[in-house]
């Protein structure tokens, strides 16, 4: 069983999370490396991290890659929707260049290879679930059906979050022990329900929404939040006074430092 000892949240009740670090690499060290490849998350390593963030869609047909947006045309040498393109051609192209010549040649992964990449480097995994309009359900099942396949049962945690909740509806039918978080904007007034109705554990909120009020009653609540994209240290070191559990950064390397110790026991 994975995601043990990550219990769905409930009112009040204070979850460890153990081996959920501070600061979780978003996309890899993707401001160093091409967002989202093998290389960011080997860099993301190297500079210390302990777990990634990574997003992943289908293609035509039916393959989970790691990819951003619904397009190719922004970090790859393609073009056109990845939904509508099949794997092998994905993975004919080259999506390192357009960040930097160095990475020339660098893959779309899939996220099987991604997996397998990161369970061997003993580094946790968060699985952002994107799904184009209608691929909702298909995404969720299928990205837990693949998790539920390849990670190692006792390996670091992983933890699959998505703005579509009808992704993390199915990802829960297909493998309802494997940890779902809430991806939000912001909270909005039902996100206890929302939390409740689809037993998460965590809430990944945006920095630039967090009002102090929502974020004092989350805490309150011991709602593990989890906040997107921090890269200034200063103000990670705000969030986590505040009670922040964890951020994701571009740049884990330069959070860390300012990141407060977690409990023993949680670690
Ligand atoms: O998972 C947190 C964050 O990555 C969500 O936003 O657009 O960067 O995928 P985005
Ligand atoms: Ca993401």
């Amino acid at each position: 069983m994975r995601g043990k000892g990550w219990e769905p949240w409930k009112p009040g009740l204070k979850l460890p999370l153990p081996g959920l670090p501070r600061v979780v690499a978003h996309r890899g060290a993707s401001a160093d490396a091409p967002e989202n490849t093998l290389a960011a998350f080997r860099l993301a390593r190297e500079r210390g991290a302990t777990m990634v963030e990574l997003d992943t869609r289908l293609t035509r047909d039916g393959v989970l890659v790691v990819i951003h947006d619904s397009t190719l045309d922004r970090t790859t040498d393609g073009h056109g929707r990845v939904i509508e393109t099949d794997a092998a051609r994905i993975a004919a192209l080259d999506a390192g260049s357009w960040f930097d010549p160095r990475f020339r040649g660098e893959a779309v992964p899939t996220l099987e290879a991604a997996l397998e990449l990161l369970a061997r480097l003993g580094m946790g995994v968060n699985v952002e679930l994107k799904a184009d309009p209608g691929q909702e359900r298909r995404t969720g099942a299928e990205a837990a059906r693949l998790i539920e396949r390849v990670w190692p049962a006792e390996g670091p945690p992983v933890l699959l979050s998505s703005f579509a909740e009808e992704a993390l509806a199915a990802a829960r039918r297909e493998a309802p022990d494997l940890p779902r978080g809430l991806l939000r904007e912001r909270a909005g007034p039902d996100w206890r329900e929302a939390l409740e109705r689809l037993a998460c554990t965590t809430l990944h909120l945006g920095r630039g929404h967090l009002d102090e009020e929502t974020l004092r009653e989350l805490v309150r609540e011991a709602v593990p939040v989890l906040v997107y994209t921090v890269n200034d240290p200063a103000e990670a070191r705000r969030l986590f006074d505040r009670g922040v559990r964890a951020v994701f950064s571009d740049r884990p390397e330069a959070i860390a430092p300012v990141a407060p110790p977690l409990p023993h026991a949680w670690s």
